[in-house]
Protein backbone atom coordinates (compact mmCIF):
# COMPACT_ATOMS: atom_id res chain seq x y z
CA UNK A 1 0.00 0.00 0.00
CA UNK A 2 3.07 2.01 0.70
CA UNK A 3 5.65 2.60 -2.02
CA UNK A 4 8.08 3.73 0.51
CA UNK A 5 7.70 1.74 3.35
CA UNK A 6 6.65 -1.85 4.73
CA UNK A 7 3.54 -1.94 6.98
CA UNK A 8 3.81 -3.73 10.76
CA UNK A 9 0.59 -3.91 12.34
CA UNK A 10 -0.54 -5.83 15.91
CA UNK A 11 -3.02 -5.60 18.54
CA UNK A 12 -3.98 -5.72 21.97
CA UNK A 13 -7.25 -6.69 23.57
CA UNK A 14 -8.54 -4.18 26.30
CA UNK A 15 -9.71 -7.39 28.19
CA UNK A 16 -7.70 -7.05 31.42
CA UNK A 17 -4.80 -5.48 33.09
CA UNK A 18 -1.69 -6.20 30.54
CA UNK A 19 0.62 -8.87 32.09
CA UNK A 20 4.56 -8.95 31.24
CA UNK A 21 3.78 -11.86 29.11
CA UNK A 22 2.14 -9.20 27.01
CA UNK A 23 5.01 -6.65 27.53
CA UNK A 24 7.18 -9.02 26.34
CA UNK A 25 5.69 -11.24 24.20
CA UNK A 26 4.48 -8.22 22.24
CA UNK A 27 4.07 -4.71 23.03
CA UNK A 28 7.97 -4.27 24.03
CA UNK A 29 8.68 -5.29 20.98
CA UNK A 30 6.40 -3.03 18.72
CA UNK A 31 8.83 0.36 19.27
CA UNK A 32 11.89 -1.38 17.14
CA UNK A 33 9.51 -1.25 13.59
CA UNK A 34 8.97 2.43 14.07
CA UNK A 35 11.66 4.15 12.34
CA UNK A 36 11.56 1.68 9.25
CA UNK A 37 8.04 0.69 8.70
CA UNK A 38 4.30 2.49 8.82
CA UNK A 39 3.25 0.81 11.96
CA UNK A 40 -0.85 0.07 12.98
CA UNK A 41 -0.82 -0.53 16.80
CA UNK A 42 -4.49 -1.00 17.43
CA UNK A 43 -6.76 -1.88 20.80
CA UNK A 44 -9.11 -4.44 19.68
CA UNK A 45 -11.88 -3.88 21.77
CA UNK A 46 -14.19 -5.69 19.36
CA UNK A 47 -11.88 -8.86 19.60
CA UNK A 48 -12.63 -8.36 23.90
CA UNK A 49 -16.57 -8.71 23.54
CA UNK A 50 -16.66 -11.90 22.46
CA UNK A 51 -16.32 -12.60 26.28
CA UNK A 52 -18.85 -10.84 28.28
CA UNK A 53 -17.31 -7.44 29.58
CA UNK A 54 -18.22 -5.17 31.96
CA UNK A 55 -19.21 -1.93 30.04
CA UNK A 56 -17.49 0.69 32.14
CA UNK A 57 -14.22 -1.62 32.50
CA UNK A 58 -13.93 -2.08 29.05
CA UNK A 59 -14.29 1.81 28.33
CA UNK A 60 -11.67 2.48 31.42
CA UNK A 61 -8.87 -0.71 29.39
CA UNK A 62 -9.40 0.99 26.49
CA UNK A 63 -8.25 4.09 27.67
CA UNK A 64 -5.25 2.51 29.63
CA UNK A 65 -4.24 -0.23 26.78
CA UNK A 66 -3.67 2.67 24.44
CA UNK A 67 -2.10 4.92 27.32
CA UNK A 68 0.37 1.50 28.10
CA UNK A 69 1.41 1.69 23.81
CA UNK A 70 2.41 5.63 24.57
CA UNK A 71 4.04 4.30 27.72
CA UNK A 72 5.97 1.76 26.48
CA UNK A 73 7.64 3.65 23.56
CA UNK A 74 5.26 4.27 21.26
CA UNK A 75 5.26 7.72 20.00
CA UNK A 76 2.05 8.53 18.62
CA UNK A 77 3.53 10.78 15.59
CA UNK A 78 5.83 7.80 14.26
CA UNK A 79 2.94 5.07 14.84
CA UNK A 80 -1.05 4.71 14.19
CA UNK A 81 -2.58 4.00 17.21
CA UNK A 82 -6.14 3.68 17.23
CA UNK A 83 -9.09 1.88 18.93
CA UNK A 84 -10.44 -0.76 16.34
CA UNK A 85 -14.19 -0.40 16.82
CA UNK A 86 -13.09 3.47 15.50
CA UNK A 87 -12.38 2.20 12.25
CA UNK A 88 -15.64 0.42 10.64
CA UNK A 89 -13.64 -1.62 7.66
CA UNK A 90 -12.40 -3.96 10.47
CA UNK A 91 -16.36 -5.34 10.82
CA UNK A 92 -17.00 -4.93 7.48
CA UNK A 93 -14.03 -6.63 6.17
CA UNK A 94 -14.22 -9.23 9.09
CA UNK A 95 -17.57 -10.35 7.90
CA UNK A 96 -16.37 -10.38 4.38
CA UNK A 97 -13.50 -13.15 5.54
CA UNK A 98 -16.05 -15.14 7.43
CA UNK A 99 -17.76 -16.31 4.27
CA UNK A 100 -14.23 -17.08 2.85
CA UNK A 101 -12.80 -19.06 6.39
CA UNK A 102 -14.21 -22.62 6.51
CA UNK A 103 -15.82 -24.04 9.40
CA UNK A 104 -13.52 -26.94 9.85
CA UNK A 105 -10.79 -24.05 10.25
CA UNK A 106 -12.26 -22.36 13.04
CA UNK A 107 -12.77 -25.19 14.60
CA UNK A 108 -9.58 -26.36 14.81
CA UNK A 109 -8.22 -22.98 16.52
CA UNK A 110 -6.71 -23.80 20.20
CA UNK A 111 -7.63 -20.82 21.26
CA UNK A 112 -11.42 -21.11 20.51
CA UNK A 113 -11.27 -24.59 22.56
CA UNK A 114 -9.76 -23.20 25.35
CA UNK A 115 -12.12 -20.16 25.52
CA UNK A 116 -15.17 -22.23 25.00
CA UNK A 117 -14.05 -24.34 27.80
CA UNK A 118 -13.55 -21.72 30.12
CA UNK A 119 -16.75 -19.97 28.94
CA UNK A 120 -18.96 -22.43 29.20
CA UNK A 121 -22.41 -20.87 29.66
CA UNK A 122 -21.00 -17.90 26.32
CA UNK A 123 -19.94 -20.26 23.46
CA UNK A 124 -20.99 -17.57 20.70
CA UNK A 125 -20.80 -16.89 17.21
CA UNK A 126 -18.04 -14.18 17.69
CA UNK A 127 -15.76 -16.33 19.82
CA UNK A 128 -16.32 -18.77 17.10
CA UNK A 129 -15.45 -16.44 14.21
CA UNK A 130 -12.98 -13.99 16.23
CA UNK A 131 -9.88 -15.22 14.09
CA UNK A 132 -11.24 -14.16 10.37
CA UNK A 133 -11.91 -10.57 12.41
CA UNK A 134 -8.38 -11.06 13.06
CA UNK A 135 -7.40 -12.02 9.41
CA UNK A 136 -9.44 -8.21 8.91
CA UNK A 137 -7.32 -6.20 11.03
CA UNK A 138 -4.16 -7.53 9.82
CA UNK A 139 -5.17 -7.99 5.92
CA UNK A 140 -7.33 -4.03 5.95
CA UNK A 141 -3.51 -2.32 5.89
CA UNK A 142 -1.92 -4.47 3.51
CA UNK A 143 0.39 -5.89 6.43
CA UNK A 144 3.43 -7.50 5.79
CA UNK A 145 4.44 -7.99 9.52
CA UNK A 146 2.87 -8.73 12.67
CA UNK A 147 4.85 -8.82 15.94
CA UNK A 148 2.81 -11.28 18.45
CA UNK A 149 3.79 -13.98 21.44
CA UNK A 150 3.13 -17.53 19.82
CA UNK A 151 0.12 -18.29 21.17
CA UNK A 152 -1.30 -16.47 18.15
CA UNK A 153 0.72 -18.37 15.53
CA UNK A 154 -2.58 -20.81 14.43
CA UNK A 155 -4.50 -17.36 13.99
CA UNK A 156 -1.68 -15.85 11.64
CA UNK A 157 -1.63 -19.28 9.82
CA UNK A 158 -5.22 -19.18 9.21
CA UNK A 159 -4.74 -15.49 8.34
CA UNK A 160 -2.24 -16.49 5.97
CA UNK A 161 -4.55 -19.13 4.46
CA UNK A 162 -7.90 -16.68 3.92
CA UNK A 163 -5.17 -14.32 2.01
CA UNK A 164 -3.65 -16.35 -0.31
CA UNK A 165 -7.35 -18.19 -0.85
CA UNK A 166 -9.14 -14.75 -1.38
CA UNK A 167 -6.46 -13.91 -3.64
CA UNK A 168 -6.33 -17.05 -5.89
CA UNK A 169 -9.79 -16.40 -6.25
CA UNK A 170 -10.00 -12.62 -7.30
CA UNK A 171 -6.51 -12.09 -8.28
CA UNK A 172 -3.82 -10.04 -6.03
CA UNK A 173 -5.55 -8.05 -3.34
CA UNK A 174 -4.66 -8.79 0.30
CA UNK A 175 -0.24 -9.22 1.05
CA UNK A 176 0.29 -12.38 2.94
CA UNK A 177 1.48 -11.06 6.17
CA UNK A 178 3.94 -12.88 8.20
CA UNK A 179 4.35 -13.54 11.77
CA UNK A 180 7.20 -11.78 13.85
CA UNK A 181 7.46 -14.15 17.28
CA UNK A 182 10.02 -12.95 19.67
CA UNK A 183 12.78 -15.86 20.06
CA UNK A 184 12.97 -16.62 24.46
CA UNK A 185 9.60 -14.33 25.47
CA UNK A 186 7.55 -15.75 23.09
CA UNK A 187 5.39 -17.45 25.93
CA UNK A 188 5.33 -16.39 29.28
CA UNK A 189 4.19 -18.74 31.43
CA UNK A 190 2.07 -18.23 34.93
CA UNK A 191 3.69 -18.22 37.92
CA UNK A 192 1.38 -20.51 39.84
CA UNK A 193 0.93 -23.37 36.83
CA UNK A 194 4.57 -22.43 34.91
CA UNK A 195 2.75 -25.21 31.91
CA UNK A 196 0.48 -22.55 31.38
CA UNK A 197 0.50 -19.61 29.58
CA UNK A 198 0.87 -16.17 31.72
CA UNK A 199 -2.92 -14.25 30.76
CA UNK A 200 -4.40 -11.26 31.86
CA UNK A 201 -8.10 -12.69 32.47
CA UNK A 202 -6.66 -15.18 34.82
CA UNK A 203 -8.52 -15.11 38.18
CA UNK A 204 -4.93 -15.93 40.42
CA UNK A 205 -3.18 -12.28 40.44
CA UNK A 206 -0.31 -14.51 42.05
CA UNK A 207 0.05 -16.36 38.74
CA UNK A 208 0.15 -13.45 36.75
CA UNK A 209 2.59 -9.91 37.09
CA UNK A 210 0.51 -6.95 35.33
CA UNK A 211 2.72 -4.13 34.07
CA UNK A 212 1.36 -1.98 36.67
CA UNK A 213 1.45 -4.06 39.37
CA UNK A 214 3.57 -1.67 42.40
CA UNK A 215 7.20 -3.37 43.17
CA UNK A 216 6.18 -4.64 46.62
CA UNK A 217 3.42 -6.88 44.61
CA UNK A 218 5.79 -7.41 41.75
CA UNK A 219 8.45 -9.22 44.80
CA UNK A 220 5.68 -10.71 46.54
CA UNK A 221 4.76 -12.55 43.49
CA UNK A 222 7.82 -14.01 42.21
CA UNK A 223 8.56 -15.00 45.55
CA UNK A 224 5.53 -17.00 45.28
CA UNK A 225 6.29 -18.41 42.18
CA UNK A 226 5.61 -21.74 41.56
CA UNK A 227 9.03 -24.02 41.32
CA UNK A 228 10.37 -27.40 41.49
CA UNK A 229 11.56 -29.42 44.53
CA UNK A 230 15.11 -29.08 43.73
CA UNK A 231 17.61 -25.70 44.50
CA UNK A 232 19.99 -25.22 41.29
CA UNK A 233 19.22 -22.24 39.13
CA UNK A 234 19.68 -24.32 35.80
CA UNK A 235 18.11 -25.35 32.85
CA UNK A 236 16.03 -29.35 32.83
CA UNK A 237 13.59 -31.39 32.82
CA UNK A 238 10.78 -30.63 35.11
CA UNK A 239 12.04 -27.06 35.89
CA UNK A 240 9.21 -25.33 33.88
CA UNK A 241 9.31 -22.95 37.00
CA UNK A 242 12.75 -21.74 37.29
CA UNK A 243 13.23 -21.85 33.37
CA UNK A 244 10.30 -19.23 33.31
CA UNK A 245 11.90 -17.08 35.32
CA UNK A 246 14.95 -17.67 33.26
CA UNK A 247 13.93 -16.11 30.32
CA UNK A 248 12.10 -12.82 32.51
CA UNK A 249 14.80 -12.66 33.98
CA UNK A 250 16.92 -12.83 30.77
CA UNK A 251 14.76 -10.39 28.92
CA UNK A 252 14.66 -7.53 31.58
CA UNK A 253 18.95 -7.92 31.96
CA UNK A 254 20.19 -9.22 28.32
CA UNK A 255 21.68 -11.50 29.93
CA UNK A 256 22.04 -15.09 28.64
CA UNK A 257 20.82 -18.50 29.91
CA UNK A 258 24.34 -19.37 31.05
CA UNK A 259 25.51 -16.30 31.91
CA UNK A 260 22.44 -16.58 34.79
CA UNK A 261 23.08 -20.15 35.79
CA UNK A 262 26.73 -18.61 36.57
CA UNK A 263 25.84 -16.07 38.27
CA UNK A 264 23.46 -17.93 40.05
CA UNK A 265 25.79 -20.91 40.62
CA UNK A 266 25.61 -21.29 44.67
CA UNK A 267 22.97 -19.61 45.20
CA UNK A 268 19.30 -20.71 46.28
CA UNK A 269 16.34 -20.03 44.89
CA UNK A 270 14.86 -17.32 46.94
CA UNK A 271 17.65 -15.52 45.83
CA UNK A 272 17.11 -15.79 42.46
CA UNK A 273 13.15 -14.82 43.06
CA UNK A 274 13.85 -12.03 44.78
CA UNK A 275 16.62 -10.65 41.90
CA UNK A 276 13.91 -11.42 39.30
CA UNK A 277 11.48 -9.81 41.14
CA UNK A 278 14.14 -6.32 41.97
CA UNK A 279 14.67 -6.55 38.12
CA UNK A 280 11.41 -6.33 37.02
CA UNK A 281 10.35 -3.87 38.95
CA UNK A 282 13.19 -1.73 38.38
CA UNK A 283 12.54 -2.36 34.24
CA UNK A 284 8.81 -1.40 34.75
CA UNK A 285 9.61 1.56 36.72
CA UNK A 286 9.66 4.05 33.91
CA UNK A 287 6.88 2.76 32.19
CA UNK A 288 4.54 3.07 35.26
CA UNK A 289 5.77 6.40 35.99
CA UNK A 290 4.74 7.41 31.93
CA UNK A 291 1.76 5.40 32.10
CA UNK A 292 0.42 7.84 35.27
CA UNK A 293 1.00 10.80 33.77
CA UNK A 294 -0.58 10.09 30.41
CA UNK A 295 -3.72 8.27 32.24
CA UNK A 296 -4.54 11.67 34.23
CA UNK A 297 -4.94 13.13 30.67
CA UNK A 298 -7.71 11.98 28.98
CA UNK A 299 -7.64 14.78 26.53
CA UNK A 300 -4.48 14.10 25.45
CA UNK A 301 -5.67 9.97 24.86
CA UNK A 302 -8.67 11.08 23.05
CA UNK A 303 -6.62 13.37 20.77
CA UNK A 304 -4.56 10.42 19.86
CA UNK A 305 -7.54 7.84 19.40
CA UNK A 306 -8.77 10.65 17.09
CA UNK A 307 -6.38 11.23 14.76
CA UNK A 308 -5.33 7.52 14.59
CA UNK A 309 -8.85 6.48 13.49
CA UNK A 310 -8.59 9.50 11.25
CA UNK A 311 -5.62 7.87 9.71
CA UNK A 312 -6.25 4.17 10.09
CA UNK A 313 -9.95 4.59 8.78
CA UNK A 314 -8.18 6.05 5.17
CA UNK A 315 -5.91 3.69 4.76
CA UNK A 316 -8.77 0.53 5.36
CA UNK A 317 -10.57 2.84 2.79
CA UNK A 318 -8.15 1.53 0.13
CA UNK A 319 -8.19 -2.00 0.67
CA UNK A 320 -11.86 -1.89 1.75
CA UNK A 321 -12.77 -0.15 -1.85
CA UNK A 322 -10.56 -2.72 -3.82
CA UNK A 323 -12.20 -5.45 -2.13
CA UNK A 324 -15.85 -4.42 -2.64
CA UNK A 325 -14.84 -4.16 -6.55
CA UNK A 326 -13.48 -7.70 -6.53
CA UNK A 327 -16.62 -9.06 -4.94
CA UNK A 328 -18.91 -7.74 -7.20
CA UNK A 329 -20.06 -4.87 -5.08
CA UNK A 330 -21.58 -1.82 -6.63
CA UNK A 331 -19.66 0.96 -5.35
CA UNK A 332 -22.34 4.27 -5.36
CA UNK A 333 -21.08 7.22 -6.82
CA UNK A 334 -20.78 10.33 -4.72
CA UNK A 335 -24.23 12.67 -5.98
P1 LIG B 1 -3.89 -10.64 23.55
O1 LIG B 1 -4.61 -9.39 23.90
O2 LIG B 1 -4.26 -11.89 24.24
O3 LIG B 1 -2.35 -10.45 23.78
C1 LIG B 1 -1.64 -9.34 23.22
C2 LIG B 1 -0.27 -9.79 22.77
O4 LIG B 1 0.47 -10.34 23.86
C3 LIG B 1 0.95 -11.63 23.51
N1 LIG B 1 0.93 -12.47 24.73
C4 LIG B 1 2.00 -13.10 25.22
N2 LIG B 1 3.27 -13.19 24.80
C5 LIG B 1 4.12 -13.93 25.55
N3 LIG B 1 3.75 -14.57 26.67
C6 LIG B 1 2.49 -14.52 27.14
N4 LIG B 1 2.14 -15.14 28.26
C7 LIG B 1 1.53 -13.76 26.39
N5 LIG B 1 0.22 -13.49 26.56
C8 LIG B 1 -0.14 -12.70 25.52
C9 LIG B 1 -0.03 -12.15 22.46
O5 LIG B 1 0.56 -13.15 21.67
C10 LIG B 1 -0.33 -10.89 21.69
O6 LIG B 1 0.70 -10.64 20.74
N6 LIG B 1 -5.86 -12.06 19.19
C11 LIG B 1 -4.92 -11.16 19.82
C12 LIG B 1 -5.24 -9.71 19.56
C13 LIG B 1 -5.36 -9.34 18.12
C14 LIG B 1 -4.30 -9.20 17.21
C15 LIG B 1 -4.93 -8.80 15.97
C16 LIG B 1 -2.91 -9.38 17.27
C17 LIG B 1 -6.53 -9.05 17.48
N7 LIG B 1 -6.24 -8.71 16.18
C18 LIG B 1 -4.15 -8.59 14.83
C19 LIG B 1 -2.17 -9.15 16.13
C20 LIG B 1 -2.79 -8.76 14.91
C21 LIG B 1 -4.96 -11.40 21.31
O7 LIG B 1 -5.89 -11.97 21.83
O8 LIG B 1 -3.92 -10.86 21.96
Amino acid sequence: MYKDKKVVFSGVQPSGVLTIGNYLGAIRNFSEFSENYHCYYCVVDEHAITVRQVPADLRKRTYETLALYIACGLDPEKNTLFVQSHVSGHAELGWILDCYTMFGELSRMTQFKDKSAKNADNINAGLFTYPSLMAADILLYQTELVPVGVDQKQHLELTRDIATRFNQIYGDTFVVPEPFIPKTTAKIMSLAEPTKKMSKSDENENAVVRILDPKDAIIRKFKRAVTDSGCEIKRGEGKDGIMNLMSIYSAFTGKTEDEIEAEFEGKGYGDFKLAVGETCADALAPVQAEFARLAADKAYLEDVMAKGAEAAARDAARTMSKVRRKLGFIELKRR
